[in-house]
């Protein structure tokens, strides 16, 4: 027998709303488990068990898990590799159980948001080339990154394998040094996601990013009090934006 959860836990986590939303929906009667409405949002089911329906329709129970990671350098976002530590040997015994795996890929020494998930569909969706979901950057550049990159990568850039990239919001945030060796702190927001884009894009200008961290990816903001190397669940409100980014498109 499986475990018994809050009927509205078991709503929000198959796509069903956000809590608040929930408990206004089983109150409106929307509800039934064995046939019959629930008005508590509350109540214990079995989901694996009872037959609990939404609108008539039965609702399918999936165990769903969304993670936020902050990516340690040194660490690669696959989920098993012979010879590397891979970001899932981060995650706690009972977590690695439900099977994540990292939506997308970030290099081994980028550091930042990282999404891991068992909900392939979500995952496929935030994706897809079609999508193009912003993902923003920050980085440390070696060279004097100026008004010309900006330029540039507004209007797209050739990379080494002439492959031209859609606009991108370059933001220079600081610089450090002299004229013999200024480093430029920026922000960049790309809207694909081709192979090690980011140090690519640099490349093609003629500078050297020597660090990478990505703070964005959609509707979600990698959180400030995650540590590298640590992680947590989603919100239910950030799943819920994930979710609405996805259907806005
Ligand atoms: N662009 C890169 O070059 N590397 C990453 O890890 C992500 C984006």
């Amino acid at each position: 027998m499986g475990k018994k959860m809050r009927i509205d836990k078991l709503l929000s986590h198959t796509g069903y709303g956000t809590r608040s939303e929930i408990k206004k929906l089983v109150k409106q009667g929307k509800v039934t488990v064995a046939g019959k409405v629930v008005k508590d949002s509350g109540q214990l089911v079995d989901p694996e068990l009872d037959e609990v329906a939404f609108d008539g329709e039965r609702v399918m129970y999936r165990e769903v898990i969304y993670l936020m990671m902050n990516k340690p350098p040194g660490v690669i976002s696959a989920t098993e590799d012979r010879r590397e530590r891979t970001v899932i040997d981060l995650l706690e015994p009972e977590d690695q159980l439900m099977d994540p795996f990292p939506v997308g890929r970030l290099d081994k020494d980028t550091v930042g948001l990282l999404l891991l998930t068992n909900d392939g569909q979500l995952a496929h969706e935030l994706l897809s080339p079609r999508k193009h979901v912003p993902k923003t950057y920050e980085a440390v550049v070696q060279g004097d990154v100026g008004e010309e990159d900006q330029t540039q990568f507004k209007a797209g850039v050739t990379l080494d394998d002439g492959y031209v990239t859609m606009p991108s919001d370059l933001k220079i945030l600081k610089k450090d040094g002299d004229e013999g060796g200024v480093t430029s702190v920026i922000s960049l927001t790309i809207m694909e996601g081709k192979f090690h884009q980011v140090k690519r894009m640099f490349e093609a200008v003629g500078k050297k990013v020597v660090y990478l961290k990505r703070v964005s990816m959609g509707p979600l903001e990698l959180d400030a009090d995650l540590e590298e190397g640590t992680y947590r669940e989603l919100t239910d409100e950030e799943i819920a934006l994930l979710r609405a980014h996805r259907a806005a498109d």
